[in-house]
């Protein structure tokens, strides 16, 4: 059997919900990580240090014990046109935050706070570049009469293109990238510019999504784009360029909700992130890759030490569960009932 020995991970994207939620998603992510960015799209949103530090003890409230020394939480702080500049200041002083995340408003789910002009937090921008938070993009525009498929590309040429030029060294992550463009946006600069990739926008195109009926549990924002896109982002992660590394998007949403007349976006890969990256680079016969990307080119970016424990993942079947228990009702992983080829040691 094939035994793969390596550092452990870290997932720069995710969703852990609050309150009950907590239970679920905060042990399903100690299993498998260090380090976890934790998004700030609550009910309220996490918009100051106060919220982020009231939130980050309820998360370390629900780590289970075996996880309660390693397991980090890297907060986040939410941007809206409402955001101080002593907002900033505080977060990046803050060694629990990590950076702060835009939203345009709308965007997405729990982006109602958002930014609704973004040259209304250029001020904001600039403090962030003095005092070195980085910014976290979800990167689309909401204009109703831009089609869904192109959001991202539309957001990278009308407002990410002179965020990158105006502010040159402040860090900036384009999140959950989906499209070439997006790709070649980011090997266009050579520091400060990076962008995390889902497992799920790795593993599916648009055609997994719709043909042979609508797959709500395939639905997400950015939406899953088509095969060439797709084949981009591919390349970009199995390149050893460290400007992409490992961001899960993981998203829950419960299944009768997803699995209603109007299916919110989101994914959720609880405790199986890590096996379904590796389960993609061994697709791709690029496991010398898997480790830089999901354990090194993060960390590097946010300035934090490489973790030095290791995990072993071993060539063998693991069955993904149909569901998960999760508040009063049930979660869907993404490939739930599938078989892949890699379990954990
Ligand atoms: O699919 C998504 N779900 N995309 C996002 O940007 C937000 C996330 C969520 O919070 O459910
Ligand atoms: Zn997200």
């Amino acid at each position: 059997m094939l035994n793969l020995n390596i550092t452990r991970p870290d997932d720069w994207h995710i969703h852990l919900r609050q309150d009950a939620a907590l239970a679920t998603t905060v042990s399903h992510a100690a299993q498998q990580f260090n380090r976890v960015i934790v998004m700030p799209n609550c009910t309220p949103p996490i918009i100051d240090q106060e919220s982020a530090l009231k939130y980050r003890n309820h998360i370390i409230t629900n780590i289970p014990s075996n996880y309660k020394t390693q397991f980090e939480p890297l907060l986040t702080i939410y941007l809206t046109d409402n955001t101080t500049i002593e907002n900033i200041k505080h977060a990046a002083f803050d060694k629990n935050i990590i950076a702060a995340k835009l939203y345009p408003k709308g965007a997405t789910t729990n982006s109602n706070s958002g930014v609704t002009n973004i040259l209304k937090i250029y001020n904001i921008l600039e403090a962030m570049e003095k005092f070195g938070l980085p910014l976290l993009v979800h990167g689309e525009v909401t204009d109703r009469n831009v089609d869904v498929f192109d959001r991202e590309t539309v957001f990278i040429d009308k407002i990410l293109t002179d965020i990158r030029i105006k502010f040159p060294n402040l860090k900036i992550t384009l999140e959950h990238l989906t499209t070439k463009h997006g790709v070649d946006f980011v090997l266009n600069y050579n520091h400060n510019t990076a962008a995390t990739i889902t497992p799920h926008h790795l593993l599916l195109n648009r055609n997994d999504l719709l043909v042979d009926g609508f797959k709500p549990h395939y639905y997400c924002l950015p939406i899953i784009k088509d095969s060439p896109n797709q084949q981009a982002l591919i390349n970009a992660a199995v390149s050893g360029d460290p400007r992409f590394f490992a961001g899960s998007d993981s998203a829950p949403h419960v299944r009768s909700n997803k699995e209603s007349a109007c299916c919110p976006a989101g994914i959720y890969h609880g405790p199986n992130t890590v096996l379904v990256y590796t389960e993609f680079f061994d697709m791709q016969n690029k496991l010398d890759k898997l480790e830089a990307f999901i354990s090194f080119y993060g960390a590097d970016f946010y300035n934090l030490p490489r973790n030095t424990d290791k995990i072993t993942l071993i060539k063998n079947n693991t069955v993904i569960p149909d569901n998960y228990n999760y508040l009063d009702n049930a979660i869907v992983p993404f490939w739930a009932g599938r078989t892949i080829n890699w379990s954990f040691g």
